[in-house]
């Protein structure tokens, strides 16, 4: 490089041109392993997405469950101003269930799949390409009947044969879908290729300008934001991501990367989004909770060292120019400057405002529930911590709708054993107690909880971390059930460790509950 370039936050766009952000952290987000979400965590996440200006959001895949149709349903009805899609295969049950479940939509879309890849089409679909080809216009015509607007993505399309991909997307253009999907299902691709596959496709296929093209990247390789941006250079002009990166695997690309890698880098990257960037850490936080994923400390534009400077050198460049070492504003993205210092003789306003600042808007009684927690801990702890007030917060959204709740708990530990706790759960407002003994406080806590909901799940993961340094630090506990094959994380954050132990197993039942779709805890078994 032959010459040093200022900072380039505050460059103007020349020919800017508009990149429609599709988030898919309600579906593929919520294929990643042990990351669902219930219905009013949907709901919430649908919510802050509509807010910031996301363009389309793929809320679920209908046919899958009856949860995921009555989310995708639930949001098709309440968004002021996305589109709602839903995802099927090219089968007529899925089309119809998904129709139903975006119609009320105020712009629905059916997003339909089909593998063209020859490994695919071979192992998975076990069809010939022909006749994959007379399903793509079939199903895009039976879609299009329904919905008028139509997505069509070729799965696995970047390990397809260009001539056979490009003869899928003229039939299903032809059959009248009005946006062509490529992605790169197993993250597979690198940039260049990616770029030059987009060239190509529009090159060819007539009439490929009656289509919007979009990118669909997953991170194997870690390059989903990198093959995104090259998509885009490549003639795409619709993203597909998801908040935090969620996705199957190791995710997808992560709609924070790429929003502001185009906002920051306008000067190369002519493109603009109409995602307000300064909701991005609100967005990554309530995602964060509600999934129970947590974000890395190192993440891009949302990681809770993005904008720390440690080195002696850093912070002193930085006091004299913050353009020294960061190429955009924690401000730019949500990030306030701590301003607040809480204890316990904050106030209920200061509190709220504490939150803001953290990228945290709480409803009235969320608030309330949040604040009464605070006070609790503040009597219990010299120093709350930043970091304290998210882990109780993230605590409270995520179990804001729980069914079975933790009412008391005394537990017996020691050298001299059995180990005993003393259990009070409220499940669906009647309390009911149990005493179990245990290999330690921590399995007869656990014991309790499955005399009182009897449940199969296995327990795959039982994690603690401190969140702050001292000993009388907040214990966050992550809990992991599994049963059938399918799992579910949910976190307890306490100064005592075994109550976060306790929270988080009875967090992570809720979640089991709702993603089963039992409908009252005493039938958990079977
Ligand atoms: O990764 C993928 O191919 C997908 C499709 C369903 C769009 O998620
Ligand atoms: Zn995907």
């Amino acid at each position: 490089m032959s010459e040093i370039h200022p900072a380039p936050m505050e460059q103007k766009p020349q020919n800017s041109q508009a990149v429609v952000i599709f988030d898919t952290t309600l579906r593929d987000g919520e294929q990643s392993p042990g990351a669902s979400m219930t219905f009013e965590e949907k709901l919430q996440v649908a919510d802050l997405l509509d807010q910031m200006g996301v363009d389309i959001i793929e809320a679920g895949f209908p046919v899958t469950s009856e949860g995921d149709f009555e989310a995708v349903s639930a949001i098709a009805k309440r968004l002021k101003r996305a589109s709602v899609a839903g995802l099927a295969r090219a089968a007529a049950k899925d089309i119809d269930r998904c129709a139903e479940a975006v119609r009320p939509a105020l712009r629905p879309r059916i997003h339909l799949f089909i593998s063209t890849s020859p490994l695919h089409m071979k192992y998975k679909l076990q069809k010939e390409p022909d006749q994959v080809l007379e399903m793509i216009t079939a199903s895009v015509s039976r879609a299009r009947n329904l919905v008028s607007d139509i997505e069509w993505s070729a799965e696995d399309g970047t390990r397809s044969e260009i001539d056979f991909l490009c003869r899928c997307v003229e039939a299903a253009i032809k059959a009248g879908a009005t946006t062509i999907n490529i992605p790169d299902t197993v993250g597979y691709a690198v940039p260049h290729e990616y770029r030059a596959l987009f060239e190509t496709v529009r090159q060819r296929v007539p009439d490929s300008d009656k289509a919007v093209f979009s990118v669909h990247c997953h991170n194997d390789l870690g390059l989903a934001v990198a093959n995104t941006l090259a998509g885009i250079e490549g003639g795409a002009r619709q993203v597909e991501c998801t908040i935090n990166g969620m996705g199957e695997r190791a995710g997808n690309a992560a709609m924070e990367e790429v929003v502001m890698a185009l906002q920051v880098r306008r000067d190369t990257m002519p493109y603009h989004t109409s995602i307000d960037a300064t909701m991005l850490t609100r967005a990554s936080k309530l995602v964060s909770a509600v999934s129970s994923f947590p974000v890395q400390y190192n993440k891009a534009i949302v990681g809770r060292n993005a904008f720390a400077h440690e080195s002696g050198i850093h912070q002193d460049g930085m006091l004299k120019n913050a353009g020294t070492y960061e190429i955009m504003t924690p401000e730019s993205v949500g990030v306030s400057k701590t301003s607040l210092v809480m204890g316990k003789h904050s106030g209920r306003h200061a509190f709220k405002e504490k939150l803001k600042e953290l990228g945290y808007e709480l409803g009235e009684n969320a608030l309330e529930d949040a604040f009464a927690r605070f006070k609790d801990l503040a009597d219990r702890k010299k120093i709350v911590y930043d970091e304290d007030l998210a882990a109780l917060v993230d605590d409270e959204i995520a179990n804001a709708y729980d069914r079975i709740k933790l009412v008391a708990l005394t537990v017996i530990a020691g050298t001299k054993g059995p180990q005993s706790a003393a259990l009070t759960l409220d499940i669906d407002g009647k309390q009911i107690t149990h005493q179990a003994t245990g290999n330690g406080p921590v399995d007869a806590i656990f014991n309790a909880i499955v005399a009182l909901v009897p449940h199969k799940a296995v327990l795959e993961l039982y994690q603690v971390h401190a969140v702050t340094q001292g000993t009388d630090a907040q214990a966050e506990v992550s809990v992991r059930l599994a049963e059938d094959g399918k799992s579910v994380t949910a976190k307890g954050a306490d100064p005592d460790t075994l109550v976060a132990s306790a929270r988080a197993y009875i967090a992570s039942l809720n979640k089991l509950m709702v993603k089963r779709g039992r409908t009252r805890p005493e039938v958990l078994t079977g």
